[in-house]
């Protein structure tokens, strides 16, 4: 019982609570590859430095391999009694090969090995995300492509308000997913220094040459402050703020084709594949993907709000409370992770429905403010005074249960005088969207010189 891996000064081992609540491998197994990766530089690093054999580092790297063996197998003996990955790992190697595998631990400590397997394991995510991030705004720009004239409503309040294409309304969110993407490089950027060799808190007095260490395993520097390197956990936050805000993204989107597909809307479908039926209405189609993606927000906000709370108050250098960082974060990252794939499948799955949105686009009066816009233009009325006027004719139309344009010249013209058969042309959805040629505005050519713009971008 006292033959814990730190048992020395125990006459017995940990009671079944203590053991229960310090245990950790159940959910840091998932850090296996990066503490063999930590080990195999740590260990290079002690040969070279001439503090372990050649030998030594021999048989620590085959000890591994066959470790990374055995786990990708499945056939790994976790032991809730060896607490951590760390210690499981360690233990195993010591079976394996003895008195060497003890000598791997000199001049490292597990404070400095788990900080640096948890900035490893952030890393490779910060990584797939922007993969995933880069795959979602490619499928958007696929849509925007093919939708460059798709004429729909423009809302503000969720409220019909100039006409749009649908290629634009693809765009503005590739370009949010292209500002998360940025924040997920600039946050590796930050993050990527090593933690390898702070030891415990305070250094070591070993020849360790952390240069070594942090290139070896692709960070760009070792972490200047031993006290800061087994403390911080910043990096994580930061991913996890960075992700927060990916998921308010995602979940906007998500929320455009939940209203998108409703039967109200008709705005666009989706196929089966990313539609689901219910158990007693026969008639349904859910979609329940855009719901589930919309939702994820919520636990990836709460895996912030946790780790930071875990963080708050701590006083340097380690303290346990610091076991509690994975959880959170593994989770928000499988939330993330499937919620980009599964809206990267949606936008590619996605097909708007021309006729309808071009019908809705029409309706509600949305060219109101290009009749108001002609008035200014043509008859150089100062705008408030063309906004009143345009109210009216608006009310005019309302009254008689017509459109803009299929308001008669001498309806408009009892209104203003000066109006000519010229406003018509101003007054169709398709030439509203096409009159915003200004620099980011809705016209067709512009969403055109976008998408070569992303897709140049994207090569
Ligand atoms: N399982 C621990 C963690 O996740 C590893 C570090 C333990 N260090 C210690 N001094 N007990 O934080």
């Amino acid at each position: 019982k006292g033959q814990k891996m730190w048992g020395g000064r125990f006459a017995a081992g940990p009671g079944a609570l203590m053991q229960a609540i310090n245990v950790s491998i159940g959910f840091d197994q998932r850090l296996a590859d990066q503490d063999i990766a930590g080990s195999k530089a740590h260990s290079d690093m002690l040969a070279k430095q001439g503090i372990i054999t050649p030998a030594d580092r021999d048989a620590i790297h085959g000890g591994l391999d066959d470790i990374k063996a055995e786990i990708d197998a499945g056939t790994f003996p976790f032991s809730n009694d060896l607490e951590d990955i760390h210690l499981n790992i360690e233990a195993r190697l010591k079976d394996k090969i003895g008195d060497a595998g003890g000598r791997l631990h000199t001049g490292r400590s597990r404070n400095d090995q788990v900080a640096t397997d948890f900035r490893l394991w952030t890393r490779d995510h910060l990584d797939l995300f922007g993969i995933q991030l880069t795959a979602l705004i490619e499928a958007l720009v696929t849509q925007a492509e093919a939708h460059a004239d798709t004429i729909m409503p423009g809302f503000t309040h969720l409220q019909s308000a100039q006409p749009v294409t649908f290629g634009h309304h693809m765009l503005a969110y590739a370009e949010m997913f292209a500002r998360d993407r940025s924040r997920f490089a600039d946050a590796r950027k930050r993050m990527n220094e090593s933690p390898l060799g702070a030891a415990a808190l305070a250094g070591t007095p070993y020849n360790i040459d952390r240069d070594m260490t942090a290139k070896a395993l692709g960070f760009d520097r070792p972490m200047a402050n031993s006290l800061d390197a087994v403390s911080a956990r910043d990096f994580a936050l930061e991913a996890l703020a960075a992700a927060t805000i990916c998921a308010t993204h995602l979940s906007r989107l998500s929320e455009e084709i939940v209203i998108w597909t409703s039967a109200q809307f008709r705005f666009i479908s989706l196929s089966d594949a990313f539609t689901t039926g219910s158990s007693i209405m026969p008639q349904k189609r859910n979609p329940d993907a855009a719901e589930l993606v919309r939702a994820k927000v919520g636990r990836i906000l709460g895996a912030l709000t946790s780790l930071a709370v875990v963080m708050k108050g701590l006083p340097l250098a380690y303290s346990k409370d610091m076991q509690e960082d994975k959880e959170p974060v593994f989770d928000a990252f499988d939330a993330l992770e499937l919620g980009l794939a599964a809206m990267a499948g949606m936008v590619a799955d996605m097909t708007p429905n021309k006729d309808r949105l071009a019908d809705a686009a029409g309706a509600a009066f949305s060219t109101a403010t290009d009749l108001a816009d002609w008035l200014v233009m043509n008859l150089n009325m100062p705008f408030r005074d063309a906004h009143h006027v345009t109210g009216t004719i608006v009310a005019l139309a309302e009254a008689q249960g017509k459109t803009l344009d299929a308001l008669s010249l001498k309806d408009m013209q009892s209104v203003e005088a000066r109006i000519t058969n010229d406003i018509y042309s101003v007054l169709t959805p398709l030439a509203s969207a096409t009159s915003r040629t200004s620099y980011g505005g809705t016209a067709p050519n512009n969403v055109r010189h976008q998408v070569a713009r992303w897709k140049a971008e994207l090569d």
